[in-house]
């Protein structure tokens, strides 16, 4: 089993200075954790300054979504590999803002995973059911659908560094009600099923959706969650480490 990744979205928040401060105290506060691999999500403005303020620690750097194609006149883009130039390891793809906000389809997610693959990065891909694909009881045809599409022709080298985001509409943001652990890992034993089907391997399954210290050691225990994947929770820095920590303490 891979080492548990617990990664911290930060959405739209944190000037250079916020971002580099929530790091500075991180770093010293996990060294030498080696029970799992802490990732960050800041603002494309932040990284660079991230990426120089975390190097030669165990914090490794993603970013919060890229363009498919890798240059061009795309004005306002920013591409894979100048993100892995930044010293990115990873990019979070299809999160459910960018879907729902910003016209995401399973088309350009999947056209996304070919670029951060291409790139030599990894992907979170975000994948989630709404409430009413839940009430409708359509939520495994739609996950099956988005995990399919989005892994559709990836080459076995490049499958190998996909990491899936389970997150349920429902349950992310100030109106989020989170997942019990029951569902949750139903859902996510289904997801690894669907993505074993289509890549002939295991691929690690995270979870996301109003995780917080007082649920996380629950989820992290359940058999099919391989990590986490935290909005609010993680954009304080007491807040991060408190889960860090109780997870930690249970893996
Ligand atoms: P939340 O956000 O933890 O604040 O619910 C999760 C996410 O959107 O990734």
């Amino acid at each position: 089993m891979r080492t548990p990744m617990i990664a911290g979205n930060w959405k739209l928040h944190k000037t250079l200075g916020e971002a580099t401060a929530l790091v500075a105290e991180l770093i010293p506060a996990i060294a030498g954790n080696n029970h799992v691999e802490v990732v960050v999500a800041p603002v494309y403005t932040a990284l660079h300054k991230v990426a120089e303020a975390i190097s030669g620690s165990n914090i490794k750097l993603a970013a919060q979504n890229c363009y498919a194609e890798a240059q061009g006149a795309f004005t306002g883009e920013v591409s894979a590999p100048l993100l892995k130039d930044v010293g990115c390891q990873y990019v979070i793809i299809g999160h459910s803002e960018r879907r729902q906000l910003f016209g995401e389809t399973d088309e350009s997610v999947n056209r996304k995973v070919h670029a951060v693959a291409e790139a030599g990065l990894g992907t979170i891909l975000c994948i989630g059911e709404t409430l009413e694909e839940r009430e409708n009881d359509s939520m495994l045809d739609v996950l099956r659908r988005q995990v399919r599409f989005a892994l559709r022709n990836l080459s076995t080298e490049q499958m190998a560094h996909v990491v899936i985001a389970y997150e349920p509409v429902w349950a992310i943001g100030d109106a989020g009600i989170p997942a019990t652990s029951d569902y949750a890992d139903a859902r996510q034993a289904e997801i690894i099923a669907t993505a074993e089907d289509v890549l002939g391997r295991r691929v690690p399954c995270l979870y996301g959706g109003s995780v917080n210290p007082e649920n996380c050691q629950e989820l992290i225990q359940c058999p099919h969650i391989d990590g986490l994947f935290i909005g609010r929770s993680a954009w304080k820095v007491e807040g991060y480490l408190d889960i860090l920590t109780r997870c930690a303490a249970v893996i």
